[in-house]
């Protein structure tokens, strides 16, 4: 397992404990902290990553064909099929520790606001009360033409593949209310996430390669701002260089650690 931390004072690598312990610390002390989340917190949920050499979907999947308005209006059944597969995974899905690590720092923290490009609904399933979904949500469908907030049960009655809006008099084809490429991300959520990165004290970043905008840009509002920043990814990604504490493990072993490691640091300054 590599170890890294910027928070370094002398020449001696910092144990994994040691690692563990400062962001427990850093976390501790915090009083407005953003957990940014990518594909790399689900995947111990069985839910697979995108960029991952591969096991990950795009190593495997054309995302021009499958994640793009172009490739939709190719070939509607295609994309929605695929959709409809991916929203089976995360249903049969459970939360896991990771997921349940970072709701468990709500109780423990004054402000926490957890901002994820996961489209699956597991931080919420674990019990996070403040989630902005940059990427949409899986389980959402909009029509063509605009209307939103269609869940599977409104569209239960169709019989084509994709469904048709059920809206009067629309008719235009239906697709999954999540982002693909080349379009926009929904403006107040982006704002809420901005102004929360550059708010906070504390980022903790957490399986995200940190290769998408502008949820990739999020760490770095946080660094101008003077955050302390923290990482959780088996392998370094293009935002560890920003991290002060980088926990180079997967998020189900390391979080509940840290999370322990706060609640043990709590229990020794009341017992002091
Ligand atoms: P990626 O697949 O690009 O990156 C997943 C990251 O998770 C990698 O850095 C892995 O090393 C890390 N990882 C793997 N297992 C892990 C574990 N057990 N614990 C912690 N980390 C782990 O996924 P994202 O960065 O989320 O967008 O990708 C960003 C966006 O690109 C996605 O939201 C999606 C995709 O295209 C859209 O579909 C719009």
């Amino acid at each position: 397992m590599m170890i890294h931390s910027q928070d370094r004072r002398n020449h001696d690598t910092p144990t994994i404990h040691d690692l563990i312990q400062q962001a427990a610390d850093i976390l501790a002390h915090a009083r407005r902290l953003v957990v940014l989340t990518g594909a790399g917190i689900s995947k111990e949920s069985g839910i697979p990553t995108f960029r991952e050499a591969q096991q990950g979907l795009w190593a495997r999947h054309d995302p021009q064909r499958l994640a793009t308005m172009q490739g939709f209006l190719a070939d509607p059944k295609l994309v929605w099929d695929w959709y409809q597969f991916r929203l089976g995974l995360v249903e049969q899905a459970q939360p896991n520790p990771g997921h349940r690590a970072i709701a468990g720092l709500e109780p423990l923290l004054p402000h926490v606001t957890v901002i994820t490009q996961n489209v699956d609904g597991l931080h919420a399933r674990a019990g996070s009360h403040q989630v902005l979904e940059l990427h949409g949500n899986i389980y959402r469908f909009k029509c063509l033409r605009g209307h939103g907030n269609l869940s599977m049960a409104d569209l239960a009655d169709q019989k084509a593949t994709p469904p048709l809006c059920p809206h009067p008099n629309c008719q235009a084809l239906v697709r999954p209310d999540v982002v693909w490429f080349g379009e926009n991300l929904s403006y107040s959520v982006l704002n809420r996430a901005v102004a929360a990165a550059e708010a906070c004290d504390v980022m903790l970043i957490v399986g995200t390669s940190g290769v998408v905008q502008p949820a990739a840009s999020l760490p770095y509002n946080a660094w101008h701002a003077r955050a302390r920043i923290i990482e959780v990814n088996p392998e370094e990604s293009d935002l560890t260089d920003l991290a002060h504490v980088y926990l180079a493990g997967p998020a189900g072993e390391m979080l509940p650690l840290v999370l322990a490691a706060m609640s043990d640091q709590q229990a020794g300054a009341v017992a002091r």
